[in-house]
């Protein structure tokens, strides 16, 4: 049984490394590909938002890509800047070249070891599989320190292969091993369980970094991600607003406010969090991808109350119904939207906001009035606001 709370009264402060992949993964969304110039406004953001890696591509994919990832190299100050590849000399040649004016580089290398992939994919068998993955990590030494290994589909790979799989590669050099739930098929304590036997499994795993890369077919990804770091991976690999693959990737913005809002958790990041709304606008805006409105953290819905039990509770006091004060993630303030739903408590106060202080009466007066506009339009907005309050007889 995998404890999801085994450091939780634990005082010292762990490091959690954030990979974005962002201009990667997150960039193989349909229609959603980012010319070079695009990469890099996102990438220098990506920098001062104090992400600690940038996937930048998958350099051998176009000479479009390549190059981007060359601009990302040359530009970014801070992060490291990685560039995919599979277990390929020809993907590591390549890449080793765009990354070259990096102040520091990654490459990150692998290959599939689910017996799916190894069966249907490779036609292979696990220990050719291993010694491709070997021959790649001491390939890509060559060029670069930093070198992570990616076990693709390790979400359904066997731990105990998977353990083999990882002292190969650390011993062959790799110096941060990614388990991909690439299909998001893990539950949250099966993924947490798998870094835990790993963190137990793997004889030189105090020489490497595990990372998270979990996928949202199941709407799962950032619960696993959690998981995985609650039980000793140090490095989760994400996205903003969650997008990639099919149903995307863990949203960066999520898993650094659950690790900011449970201190108990004893995990801290380097995220600049008043800097991600407006970063989450960016890349909806580069991408041409809106963000759902209910989306966590970023969507337009996330401070915004619409119930009068709810606007009652936060005029009171906002900490009735908000767990995150909206200035921590960049948003000015949370919103009253007035609808039928409203009460008379959301009427007063968005009435006073546009200088229409109502008496008690008056109040009664405009609330019946409201109610009768709010059920024919879907949002009252402030320039309703004076008519209805004329409508119910009340002079301005
Ligand atoms: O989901 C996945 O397995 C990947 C790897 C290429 C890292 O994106
Ligand atoms: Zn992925």
């Amino acid at each position: 049984m995998v404890t999801f709370v085994s450091n939780a009264f634990c005082m010292k402060q762990e490091y959690v490394q954030i990979f974005d992949t962002t201009l990667r993964d997150g960039e193989q969304v349909p229609g959603c590909k980012l010319n070079k110039a695009e990469k890099l406004v996102l990438a220098k953001r990506l920098d001062e938002l104090g992400v600690d890696i940038i996937e930048a591509g998958f350099p051998i994919s176009s000479p479009g890509d390549f190059e981007a990832v060359s601009d990302v190299a040359k530009t970014v100050r801070n992060a490291i800047v990685c560039g995919l590849t599979r277990a390929v000399q020809k993907d590591i040649d390549v890449a080793a070249e765009a990354l070259k004016p990096a102040k520091r580089a990654r490459i990150h290398t692998g290959i599939g070891t689910s017996d799916s992939h190894i069966q249907h994919k490779f036609r292979s068998t696990r220990e050719k599989i291993i010694e491709r993955g070997v021959a790649a990590v001491k390939y890509a030494k060559k060029y670069v320190e930093d070198i992570e290994f990616y076990a693709e589909d390790a979400g359904r790979t066997d731990n105990a292969y998977l353990a083999q799989v990882c002292d190969a590669m650390i011993k062959a050099g790799a110096t941060v091993l990614n388990i991909p739930d690439t299909t998001g098929y893990c539950l949250p304590e099966e993924y947490g369980a798998k870094i835990k036997y790993l963190m137990e499994h793997v004889p030189s795993m105090h020489k490497a970094t595990l990372s998270c890369h979990c996928h949202n077919d199941l709407g799962l990804a950032t619960a696993n991600s959690i998981a995985g770091v609650i039980n000793g991976a140090r490095q989760i690999e994400c996205t903003i607003n969650g997008i990639g693959e099919r149903a995307g990737n863990t949203s960066l913005e999520e898993v650094v406010m659950i690790m900011r809002q449970h201190p108990n958790l004893g995990l801290v990041t380097n995220i600049q969090t008043q800097m991600l709304s407006e970063t989450s606008q960016m890349v909806s805006d580069a991408m041409g991808m809106i963000v759902q409105p209910n989306k966590a953290i970023v969507g337009a819905n996330a401070f915004a109350h619409s119930s009068g039990i709810h606007q009652d509770g936060v005029i009171k006091n906002r900490e009735t119904y908000e767990i995150i004060n909206p200035h921590d993630v960049g948003v000015d303030t949370s919103s009253i939207v007035l609808t039928a739903r409203s009460g008379r408590a959301a009427l007063a106060y968005r009435a006073k906001k546009i200088g229409i202080e109502l008496t008690k009466d008056e109040l009664d007066l405009a609330y019946a009035a409201f109610l009768t506009y709010a059920d024919k339009k879907k949002e009252i907005n402030d320039n309703d606001i004076p008519e209805i309050v004329k409508n119910a007889g009340i002079s301005l």
